[in-house]
């Protein structure tokens, strides 16, 4: 049987996620696939370039968040800690994980709340679809998300989409009727911006539409072809015949930006790549291909929990901002605005 608390599962996400090989089986992002165009004509210097970027009414220092991914459990308060360290040293976004847990237990507060220790430029708090549809039957979905934002003086609250982890998860909640509706009343009445995002499944054009159709202005794609949430799910099964399948279920992330560029540009809103992101050649790609920033989950967990280490973790996502920036200057793109148009093959 499965232990179906909050806090054990919390812990089993984070060791599945470092030491599992839970990464696609067959599908990858198909980033690899596209190529920056080279510029032979650059005109500018490569001092030029700026990589500063506006998110969700922040100003990061770089085009990156640390995505989503734990809080709930005694070490998740460390773990927050350290990445908001190496965040705030770096000027980038940070999301904590789902804080569900503090509904349920006050007291799991700390575990997110580390993150303030060293506040880093945009802190993003983070809610399932599915719960905040079931607080929304019950008319208090914009009290929890101004609660739970309010607990780790959020900028911003990120709404996660998740069905097929619910699905197969083993104390999964597949109930996902009136997920729109409540996304869109807290948008319309919560104080801070909301982005809403996938887990690693990608969120399509039409989805995307319909998010934005209902008032959504900042969408994190969360692509297939990193790490497989369907696969974290599967390990934890009792049953995992009945599930296998569906591992490598989802839109690979190049595919999700191709397809919600242009809704996202013609409601004003920002896209946020994430999914597989490793290193800063994909990077690159992906702000080529409209991204205003990019997410990364599962490669600085893995890059902190080898090492125990925050200059680790800075040293990991420097060597992508190097990448990037020699990106920006074979393309010809001073700014992150730029190389969003740069040509890609
Ligand atoms: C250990 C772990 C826990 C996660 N928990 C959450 C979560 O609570 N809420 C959420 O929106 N996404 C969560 N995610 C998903 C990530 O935010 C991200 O969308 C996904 O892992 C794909 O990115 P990656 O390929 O860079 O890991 C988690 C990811 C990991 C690795």
């Amino acid at each position: 049987m499965h232990d179906p608390s909050i806090p054990s599962r919390k812990k089993q996400h984070v060791d599945l996620a470092v030491s599992a090989d839970v990464g696609f089986r067959a599908r990858t992002t198909g980033l690899d696939q596209v190529e920056i165009e080279y510029n032979a004509l650059p005109e500018i210097d490569a001092s030029d370039i700026t990589t500063t970027t506006t998110v969700l009414g922040k100003q990061l220092q770089l085009p990156f968040l640390i995505s989503a991914m734990t809080g709930g459990y005694a070490e998740a308060t460390s773990i927050n800690a350290m990445l908001a360290e190496a965040a705030q040293h770096l000027g980038i976004g940070m999301s904590v994980g789902s804080m569900r847990a503090v509904i349920e237990r006050p007291q799991a507060a700390s575990t997110y709340c580390s993150i303030l220790q060293t506040r880093p430029p945009l802190v993003i708090a983070n809610v399932g679809a599915a719960q905040l549809a079931a607080w929304h039957r019950e008319g208090t979905a914009l009290d929890m998300v101004q609660r739970l934002a309010d607990v780790i003086e959020a900028d911003a609250v990120g709404i996660h989409l998740n069905p097929l982890q619910e699905l197969i998860q083993p104390e999964g909640e597949p109930r996902f009727r009136g997920v729109l509706n409540a996304i869109a009343d807290v948008v319309a009445r919560f104080d801070r911006p909301v982005v809403v995002k996938e887990v690693g499944a990608g969120i399509s054009g039409a989805v995307a539409g319909r998010l934005l159709d209902a008032g959504v202005r900042c969408i994190d794609v969360a692509g297939a072809g990193g790490t497989s949430w369907a696969g974290i799910e599967i390990l934890r099964s009792d049953d995992a015949e009945a599930v296998d399948h569906l591992w490598d279920v989802g839109i690979p992330t190049a595919d999700c930006l191709r397809q919600c560029r242009f809704p996202c540009e013609s409601h004003g809103a920002t896209m946020i790549a994430s999914g597989g992101i490793v290193n800063g050649t994909q990077t690159a790609v992906a702000i080529a291909l409209g991204a205003h920033a990019v997410g990364t989950a599962r490669p600085v967990l893995r890059e902190l929990m080898a090492t125990q280490r925050v200059d680790s973790v800075v040293t990991f996502l420097q060597g992508w901002e190097r990448t990037l920036r020699q990106w920006m200057f074979l393309s010809g793109s001073a700014t992150i605005a730029h190389l969003r148009s740069a040509r890609v093959r």
